[in-house]
């Protein structure tokens, strides 16, 4: 069995992460394929771009754990743990019959028992197995690239706009994650959003960085309209024209699978899953 697609937007504050994955999303499930959406952002912009509600954060599960961490001090106990984490971060699976959504929320609090990197690494990869293609909505910047919590993305996708500050962070995205030895990229390229045209001096610099030029998506009437009523994402009319471009470069990258790249994850079981 080959493992998922895993696909990853990230950029500075504000290029488009958040409303990119919900409709990259909606071509991977218009296109019939498993879907496995995970907002790794604290602020949640990607739920909130859904418009899903109801669910329970990773961040809360490891709350939960840490608790039962705390209390367990014999083998046994910690054996019991293994269990009651798979079947925690079982109940932070959102499911709908188009897609599934992992919501990290925060989960930086001071004094963490068990390092929540390591943890959402683990549920990236034992949960992620199962599908075809999964999507990261990242945290804006830096933060989440240097943590090395994408370390299992085969597609880091930078956004930006017609911004030298956009391009530098695309640029310092890229040294960090070809530096940090993350052997399952298989190409980094960066899109420009919400522009009529990628300014050429901006991409010619993100190519001599080693940066694929993807393409570029204009600003888009109806994601305004969207936002401001705040409709889900996955609605949009699927001839609006940000769909359209986006429709062309998706072609373009023709994302395909890196089968070694996902076995379960290491120490994890999770047991009565509901998958599809
Ligand atoms: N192509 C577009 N056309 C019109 N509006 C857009 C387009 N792309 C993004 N926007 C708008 O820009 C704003 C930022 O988009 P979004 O929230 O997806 O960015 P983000 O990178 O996730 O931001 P953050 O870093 O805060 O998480 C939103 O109001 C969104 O509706
Ligand atoms: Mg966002």
């Amino acid at each position: 069995m080959s493992g998922p697609v895993i696909i990853a937007f990230l950029g500075k504050g504000g290029s488009g992460k958040s409303i990119l994955s919900s409709l990259t999303g909606k071509l991977v499930i218009n296109d019939k394929k498993n879907l496995l959406l995970i907002d790794a952002d604290p602020a949640m912009g990607l739920a909130t771009a859904l418009g899903v509600q109801g669910y329970k954060t990773i961040g809360e599960a490891r709350e939960n754990i840490i608790q039962k961490a705390k209390n367990a001090s014999g083998k046994v106990e910690k054996e019991t743990l293994g269990n009651e984490i798979d079947v925690l971060l079982m109940e932070c699976l959102f499911e709908t019959p188009d897609y599934s959504l992992l919501v990290m929320g925060r989960t930086n609090s001071i004094g963490c028992y068990c390092p929540v990197n390591t943890l959402l690494k683990r549920t990236i990869k034992t949960i992620a197995s199962r599908y075809d293609v999964v999507i990261i909505d990242a945290e804006a910047g830096m933060e989440q690239v240097s943590r090395q919590v994408t370390e299992s993305v085969h597609y880091p996708v930078l956004l930006t706009d017609n911004s030298l500050r956009g391009v530098r962070t695309g640029i310092l995205i890229n040294e960090t994650i070809t530096s940090s030895n993350q052997h399952d990229v298989k190409k980094t390229g960066i899109i420009f959003n919400r522009v009529d045209r990628a300014d050429t001096e901006l991409v010619e610099k993100a190519v001599e960085a080693g940066i694929q030029y993807y393409g570029s998506i204009p600003a888009d009437e109806n994601i305004t309209l969207w936002d401001r009523k705040g409709l889900p994402a996955l609605e949009m009319p699927d001839e609006t024209v940000s769909l359209t471009a986006l429709k062309t470069i998706m072609k373009k990258i023709n994302f395909k699978p890196l089968s070694s790249a996902f076995s379960a994850g290491e120490g994890l079981n999770l047991r009565g899953g509901n998958f599809r």
